[in-house]
């Protein structure tokens, strides 16, 4: 993690895999970014490299369609086995170039060089790889840990705002599971790390770490890992209802939405204070985040039924029982299996009015 780091690729693959080739895989936007300084820096460290593949941006990409283009697009640069895969991108690009390094010849060595800030402080870490299926989010996919992560703090400053605002709902994130001083410093910092300051560094630094931590503890999300899903059942469901349409919802967006609603829920349900979860919202909306189904998608944008039809095809569910992330405050989120679906179906019934 560090500013400068896309220059240094080159060298650091090159110890990584001595001889090894390799590709890479981005997205329309990346390419015309970062592409050319990657290919530099690989060209000086002596590595060879295929020609870049490029998928059309956004959610859409991370389907069966686009995933079999990447692989024959893989297979046609002719990599062997040592070669490595190198996923250049946000979170889409990530998922979709790890589940093909995860799968071709039974897995390729995989480099992340995370470019979003939410890829950065979340999907590069961890080695979750999926891509989705018409019947749900990241329903089809494998853990595949990647060799090398490299998040160039520096290539943050081309990220739309949009996209910066998204990847900092899975920044508050780990202030919200377990770590309440982690939280009460992004709101005093909220403006730096917005503008790039130091703070920033720090905060991607921090953040990485706190997710690192848990996927020590728990890589094949058994138990503690599922923590990391906070905002993700509710925020999955709607991502899906709006048919992974970026221009509608983005994955960071629909995640604060789904991070508001556990806390609401959690409130609901008499194990949350009103004033933390009314807390948790506001810092939400001051960083540009809608914290309501409403507020991004429109009034009448989803039932009830449509949501929980949604959630349950989610991968925490457990012998066909519901699992949250719900909080008893701040910073103390835990893992609710078996939550009442009654009680889920009369909450979503006043959020979806809402
Ligand atoms: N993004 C959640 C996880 O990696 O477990």
């Amino acid at each position: 993690m560090g500013p400068g780091l896309l220059f240094d690729a080159g060298w650091r693959i090159a110890a990584l895999a001595p001889g090894a080739a390799c590709a890479i895989v981005t997205d329309t936007n990346v390419a015309g970014h970062h592409v050319q300084a990657l290919q530099t820096s690989l060209h000086l460290a002596g590595v060879r490299c295929a020609p870049p593949i490029v998928v059309p941006a956004g959610e859409t990409s991370k389907s069966y369609t686009c995933f079999a283009e990447v692989c024959d697009a893989l297979l046609t640069a002719k990599l062997e086995r040592r070669d490595c895969v190198i996923a250049l991108g946000g979170g889409v690009v990530g998922d979709l170039a790890g589940f093909a390094a995860a799968c071709l010849k039974r897995g390729l060595p995989l480099v992340q060089i995370p470019t979003s800030l939410l890829a950065q402080v979340d999907s590069s870490v961890g080695g979750k790889t999926a891509i989705n299926s018409p019947l749900g989010k990241n329903l089809v996919g494998a853990f595949h840990q990647p060799s090398l992560v490299l998040a160039d703090t520096d290539v943050l400053d081309t990220l739309p705002e949009r996209e910066f605002r998204a990847g900092y709902a899975e920044l508050v994130k780990y202030g919200l599971i377990d770590d309440r001083g982690f939280f009460e410093w992004c709101e005093r910092h909220r403006a730096g790390i917005f503008q790039g300051a130091p703070e920033r560094v720090e905060a991607v630094r921090r953040a990485v770490a706190a997710k690192a931590a848990v996927v020590a503890r728990d890589e094949y999300e058994t138990g503690d890992r599922a923590l990391l899903n906070l905002g993700h059942t509710f925020g999955h469901a709607l991502e899906r209802l709006a048919g992974y349409d970026g221009a509608r919802l983005v994955h960071g967006e629909a995640v604060a939405i789904g991070i508001a609603m556990a806390f609401r829920f959690s409130v609901r349900q008499g194990l949350c204070a009103g004033q933390d979860a009314e807390r948790v919202a506001a810092h939400l909306r001051a960083a540009g985040l809608p914290t309501t189904i409403a507020a991004r998608l429109g009034p009448g944008f989803a039932s009830p039924e449509a949501m929980l039809d949604a959630m349950a095809q989610d991968k925490k569910n457990d012998r066909g029982r519901l699992t949250l992330i719900l909080a008893r405050g701040i910073g103390e989120s835990f893992v609710a299996r078996d939550a009442d679906v009654g009680a889920v179906r009369d909450f979503l019934g006043l959020e979806c009015a809402a």
